[in-house]
Order: C-alpha cells, then sequence, then structure tokens
C-alpha cells in the first residue's frame, strides 16, 4: 500500500481518497506508529500530512529519520513537508508572511512532482511556518510569496515536499501532483478499481468461507447491500441476507428493501420482525453512546436467534451460521476510534457496538472502502440506481434521530416528519444534490406555537441536509427557501405535535452529520 503518515490533519483522509482516485491503494497510519512498524507493512511509498503543530516547537510530533533512508519513496504535504526539511537539516521558522487560502505559486523546475506544470499556478495554502532553506542534495522546484521553497525534490533518494495542499479541489493541478509522484516518482502502476477490488474481495471470501454458511444483515442501506452482492457473487447459496424490522426504521423502508434488493439481486432474504424486543431494551435510554451499544448487541443477538431460520430456509439444517457479513465502511472503522489511533467520536452500530462474545467471524469486504468506492462497485455488480444511489441512512435508524428516549409514539411522529421531508425533496429533485438529510426530533424540547388558534407547546423537528464526498466532512445544503417552506407547512399541518421546522446550517466539523 501507500501508507498516509497521520500528522493530525484535517485532510489525512482526503489524502487517502486522492491516492486511490489515483488508482493505487492507501491507507492510514498515526504518526505515533513506530517507524519499523511502518516500513514492515512494506509500503510502495509514503506521504506525510499535513497537520496543526509546528515542528521547531518543543513536543511537535516528528519522524524519525530512518523514514528518509529507508529507500521508500516520500512526499511530504505541508507540516509533513516541514517535518521532511526539518529532520533532513533545512531551515525551518516562522514566516514572514503566513499564506492562508488561495497562494499564486511561481514554479521554477517543472520536473518531477511538478511535472507539466505551468509556470504560475493557484495553489491552497494553509501555513504560518515556512521552510527558508531546502536540505543539502534537495532542488527548489517552486516558491511563493511567503515561502522561499513551496516546493522541493531529491530525485536520487525519491524525497519529494510540497507546501500547499493537493489533496484538496482549491488547488486546480494537486491531483496532477499527485499522480506525479506515485506513477511517475514512485513507478506504481495503476491497479486499484472496482473491478480489481471485486477480484480481489471474491477470491478472499471463498478463501475465508469455504463450504460454511453466511448470513449478512442488511439495513437496506447502500453498504448492506453492495456487500451482500459482493459475497454472493463469491460463494452464491450459501448466503441468506436477514432484515431486522427494530421498529426504527423509516416509513415503507420494509416493503422498499424487500422488493428493490431481492428484485435485484435474487438472494434469498428473510425478515424478521424484532420490534417489541429492540424498544424493549431502549425503554428509558437516551444516552447516545448507550443507545448505540444496546442497538449494536440486539442487532448481533436478532441474528444469533435467526440462525435456525437461516439453515432451514438454506437447505442446510444440521450445520451452523458461522460467518456474518457487515457493510462496514473506513470512515465507520475511522470514527468508531478503530483507525490506527483515531479518537472514539462515536461507536457506528457495526464496529463499536459488537458485543464482545460474538459468535460470528465477521466478513468486511468494504472495510477499507469509501462510500464512492462502493457505489462504483454495486453498479459494477449490476446493482440499479435505486440502491446504489440510496443516501446513506445509519443502522440505528431513528434511534438516534429522537434527541431523548425513543418511544413507539416519537417514532412515529418522526417517521411522518421524515416521510413528508423525504417526499418533498424527491419532488423538488434534489435528491442527488444532497447527500443526505436526516430528519430530527428533539423530544425533550419544547416551544409555545398556535395551531388553529390555540396555544400549544410541541417539540421541534430539525432538518439537516448536507453535501459531502464521503461523510468524513460535510457542509450543509443550500435547499432552496421554497423546498424549505413546503415541507415546514407539511410537518407542521400534518404532525399536530410538530409547531416547529428548523434548519440545521453546521457543518462537519465541526457538527457530526448525525444528532447523537
Ligand atoms: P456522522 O454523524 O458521524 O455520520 O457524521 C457519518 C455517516 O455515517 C452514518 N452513521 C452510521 N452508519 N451505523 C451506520 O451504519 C452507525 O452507527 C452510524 N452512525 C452514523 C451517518 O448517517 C452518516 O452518513
Amino acid at each position: 500500500p501507500v501508507l498516509v503518515v497521520d500528522f493530525g490533519a484535517q485532510y489525512a483522509q482526503l489524502i487517502a481518497r486522492r491516492v486511490r482516485e489515483a488508482h493505487v491503494y492507501s491507507e492510514l497510519v498515526p504518526h505515533s506508529m513506530p517507524v519499523d512498524e511502518i516500513l514492515a507493512k512494506d509500503p510502495q511509498a509514503i506521504i506525510l500530512s499535513g497537520g496543526p503543530a509546528s515542528v521547531f516547537e518543543p513536543g511537535a510530533p516528528g519522524i524519525d529519520r530512518k523514514i528518509f533512508d529507508a529507500g521508500v519513496p516520500v512526499l511530504g504535504i505541508c507540516y509533513g513537508f516541514q517535518v521532511m526539511a526539518h529532520e533532513l537539516g533545512g531551515d525551518v521558522d516562522k514566516a514572514a508572511l503566513g499564506e492562508y487560502g488561495k497562494t499564486p505559486a511561481v514554479i521554477t523546475d517543472a520536473e518531477g512532482i511538478l511535472e507539466g506544470s505551468p509556470a504560475d499556478q493557484n495553489t491552497w495554502m494553509s501555513h504560518g511556518v515556512a521552510v527558508n532553506t531546502a536540505p543539502e542534495g534537495f532542488k527548489v522546484l517552486a516558491h511563493t510569496a511567503g515561502a522561499p521553497v513551496a516546493a522541493m525534490a531529491d530525485e536520487s533518494r525519491k524525497l519529494y515536499g510540497v507546501q500547499w495542499h493537493p489533496e484538496v479541489k482549491h488547488t486546480p493541478l494537486g491531483q496532477n501532483l499527485i499522480e506525479n509522484f506515485l506513477h511517475h516518482c514512485a513507478g506504481l502502476p495503476n491497479n486499484w478499481d472496482s473491478a480489481g477490488i471485486i477480484d480481489e474481495q471474491v477470491r478472499k471470501i471463498r478463501e475465508q468461507v469455504g463450504d460454511a454458511e453466511v448470513i449478512c444483515g442488511l439495513s437496506g442501506g447502500v453498504d448492506s447491500a453492495v456487500a451482500a452482492a459482493l459475497v454472493h457473487k463469491a460463494i452464491g447459496d450459501q448466503l441468506t441476507c436477514v432484515f431486522v424490522d427494530h421498529g426504527l426504521l423509516r416509513k415503507g423502508e420494509v416493503e422498499q428493501v424487500k422488493h428493490d434488493f431481492v428484485a435485484a439481486t435474487g438472494i434469498r432474504l428473510i425478515t424478521v420482525d424484532a420490534v417489541d424486543d429492540f424498544l424493549t431494551a431502549l425503554k428509558g435510554v437516551s444516552e447516545p453512546e448507550r443507545k448505540r451499544k444496546i442497538i449494536g448487541e440486539k442487532f448481533i443477538r436478532t441474528f444469533e436467534k435467526a440462525q435456525r431460520q437461516v439453515l432451514e430456509e438454506a437447505g442446510a439444517r444440521g450445520k451452523e451460521v458461522k460467518f456474518l457479513v457487515q457493510g462496514t465502511l473506513y470512515p465507520d472503522v475511522v470514527e468508531s476510534g478503530g483507525g490506527d489511533g483515531a479518537a472514539n467520536i462515536k461507536s457506528h452500530h457495526n464496529v463499536g457496538g459488537l458485543p464482545k462474545d460474538l459468535k460470528f467471524q465477521l466478513i468486511e469486504p468494504l472495510r477499507t472502502l469509501f462510500k464512492d468506492e462502493v457505489r462504483a462497485i454495486g453498479t459494477e455488480l449490476g446493482l440499479p440506481d435505486e440502491i446504489v444511489w440510496r443516501q446513506p441512512f445509519p443502522g440505528p435508524g431513528l434511534g438516534i434521530r429522537i434527541i431523548g428516549e425513543i418511544t413507539k409514539d416519537r417514532l412515529d411522529l418522526l417517521r411522518e416528519a421524515d416521510a413528508i421531508a423525504r417526499e418533498e425533496l424527491t419532488k423538488a429533485g434534489l435528491d442527488r444534490d444532497i447527500w443526505q438529510c436526516p430528519v430530527v426530533l428533539l423530544a425533550d424540547v419544547h416551544s409555545v406555537g398556535v395551531q388553529g388558534d390555540e396555544r400549544t407547546y410541541g417539540s421541534p423537528i430539525v432538518l439537516r441536509p448536507v453535501s459531502s464526498e464521503d461523510a468524513m466532512t460535510a457542509d450543509w445544503s443550500r435547499l432552496p427557501y421554497d423546498v424549505l417552506a413546503s415541507i415546514s407547512t407539511r410537518i407542521t399541518n400534518e404532525c399536530r405535535q410538530i409547531n416547529r421546522v428548523v434548519l440545521d446550517c453546521t457543518s462537519k466539523p465541526p457538527a457530526t452529520i448525525e444528532w447523537e
């Protein structure tokens, strides 16, 4: 793999994605991982990410200089570039002129990582520290007003550095730089694409499963559907899908999933009604992490209970179900604190919410993938657009969209409001423009309203439309006012207990997409 060493950057994930967009496989590792361990992963190239620290301050994260002597091509970006310059003896200091945002760069040598670059180009910068002189052996390739060394290269050692951020779209030629590094400087071939991922996963799944029986927990979302289709391609009839109705689903969801999924894939599907079971377990719980853990555990217990029925349907009585397929994605792993060195932002039900005594072995063919890669695979596997382009809906469903205790009445209310919002967004043709639009019930908040000439004291509904590339970062969608107006009017008219509809206009970070 290409390893992206994360120095605490906002953009480390983005770098990993851009590498994959260049058709090369990448993974993130934390800067705290010892260099020997990093090298033991046999990286074909290494990218050092940006980060918030200043290299010359005490306690600033650095990296053992062994990494530069290992014969592996290294690209340093922003802070990673400064670390490289600093470690190898360059002069790094507070910049005379900090540069934030769009910054013109002068390219003096369009070679190596800057092969094919015009002499002047716009870049996107964010730095208050600059490299004044490059270390010995390096050639300066570019400068800006605030960065005497804005790009540098030592071809003989295959070491490269750049002050600006090639991974953000605001650097128009950024992807060229990354591709130059990967393909020209490091000599890596294009070998990461949907067909390749499918072949590799199919081979791995067959190897892992043998002739055992497998179940897949289907949520109705894109990820579990694609995971199921992938596993089905690998082992055919040994797979049974289980769809759990936990009572936290949206309106019409059960029927839709049954219909769309079975029609598209022909995979054997059983549905389990576990509404009472889930709602009883969630009674009185309002703390989000507890909700997530309970839901994660309940899913597993439900799959265990469904085992006998699965084996019967599969004509495999007497055997046991050995494997459980989950559509876990890379961001779920990273946000649940499962990525190397990442903080636990929230326990995604299928990662941090799993019980310790899990009896199944997991098959998670999408565990290293981002959503857009999963969608590409789904299409390659022949799944229809209605499945592949569904908006993400989290496994814990409406359970994490009721702020406060979950009750049947509150669920019914939210289901109604959510259905209205979805209907209006679809009617306005906005489905593909927004990544997803959680509709959230602030169940414990009350405000005064006047409905039908009477005072009401109801709860607000929050609309949370966002745009995103991979759910790791997101911006709130600027929906047309008239669409917001019709959603608001309909919700307050049709859901009597709701007397206020509010819009969440926060990006991620600082907020997450879901409210819990
Ligand atoms: P946040 O709220 O962390 O969400 O910004 C990022 C994306 O992940 C979805 N999400 C989940 N998906 N199980 C899932 O399968 C979960 O427990 C879970 N929590 C959040 C969320 O809807 C968004 O698309």
